[in-house]
């Protein structure tokens, strides 16, 4: 009599419309890991994974800045700080990544290195998205770098859009705090003022704060690239044809806020 009756649905079968693997599309991920070496070279698919990870969380980060941004433009500096301390987080995990592909020894790397000619990190896109919107511009990689039509679009949006730092100078305008586009020293003084009477202006002060964390955290991330690019190919030219880690260590100056860090000086 038993045998004759429908199983009841176990945890997780229910009605079986939506299910982890084809919500969230694991087939079509798991797909994506395309080694180049054959016999596969061990090492390849970390590679590759780290990489991709990478990507995801640049994807994530750039949301998060742009929402920022956004809200800062109109006026709400809570949710901007808020949206801001999520992107601190993923920038940690970039960071807290990269001994993950540190585990690889230089001689294991040596067995498909020559296979990723001319492929580079120099070449993602969205890397470069994240340098346009926390004010990083440099036309030029429109030209160097090879892009399809919808990343020389997106690149392109980037370019002409506002940047973080704008919708930081927008917000405060709309304090009555001024920051002229023209003028540095008008600019210093409304910063001061913010720094100096915190309490006053404790969402102001919380929120540049959390920009220069920002810029803080991307700056250790290329430390830490640098350090590990230094270890896996020591003074060797990068697949992207440039100098290498020398190349890399012209980069670490970059930052997004300038003003921020020389405001440091005044107080
Ligand atoms: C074995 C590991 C790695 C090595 C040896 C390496 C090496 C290099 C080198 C030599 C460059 C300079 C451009 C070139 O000539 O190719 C570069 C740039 C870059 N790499 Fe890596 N990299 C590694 C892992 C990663 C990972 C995991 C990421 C994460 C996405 C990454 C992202 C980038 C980015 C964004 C740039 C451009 C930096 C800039 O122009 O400021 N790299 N890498």
């Amino acid at each position: 009599m038993s045998e004759s009756r429908p199983r009841p649905p176990r945890f997780g079968e229910q009605d079986r419309k939506l299910s982890y693997g084809s919500y969230l599309k694991v087939p079509e991920l798991l797909a994506l890991q395309q080694l180049l070496s054959d016999p596969p070279a061990h090492d390849e698919l970390l590679f590759i994974v780290v990489h991709q990870a990478y990507e995801l969380w640049f994807k994530q980060l750039l949301f998060e800045l742009t929402s920022a941004r956004d809200l800062m433009m109109k006026g709400d500096a809570h949710q901007a700080k808020h949206l801001l301390e999520r992107a601190h987080s993923i920038e940690r995990v970039m960071v807290a990544q990269v001994p993950v592909i540190e585990s690889m020894s230089p001689q294991d790397f040596l067995e498909f290195r020559q296979h990723l000619a001319p492929a580079s990190g120099f070449q993602s896109v969205q890397f470069r998205e994240i340098e346009f919107i926390s004010g990083i511009k440099d036309e030029r990689y429109m030209e160097r770098l090879v892009l399809t039509d919808a990343e020389d679009e997106r690149l392109r949006a980037r370019l002409d859009g506002p940047t973080l730092w704008e919708g930081f100078c927008a917000l405060l305008e709309s304090r009555g705090l001024h920051m002229p586009g023209d003028d540095e020293d008008a600019r210093r003084e409304s910063l001061l003022k913010i720094a100096r009477d915190r309490r006053r202006f404790a969402e102001e002060f919380f929120l540049s704060e959390a920009l220069l964390t920002h810029d803080e955290l991307f700056a250790l991330w290329r430390q830490h690239h640098v350090l590990m690019v230094e270890r896996q190919i020591g003074s060797k030219t990068g697949t992207g044809g440039s100098t290498g880690a020398g190349y890399l260590r012209t980069t670490l100056d970059k930052r997004f806020f300038p003003e921020l860090w020389n405001l440091r000086s005044y107080l």
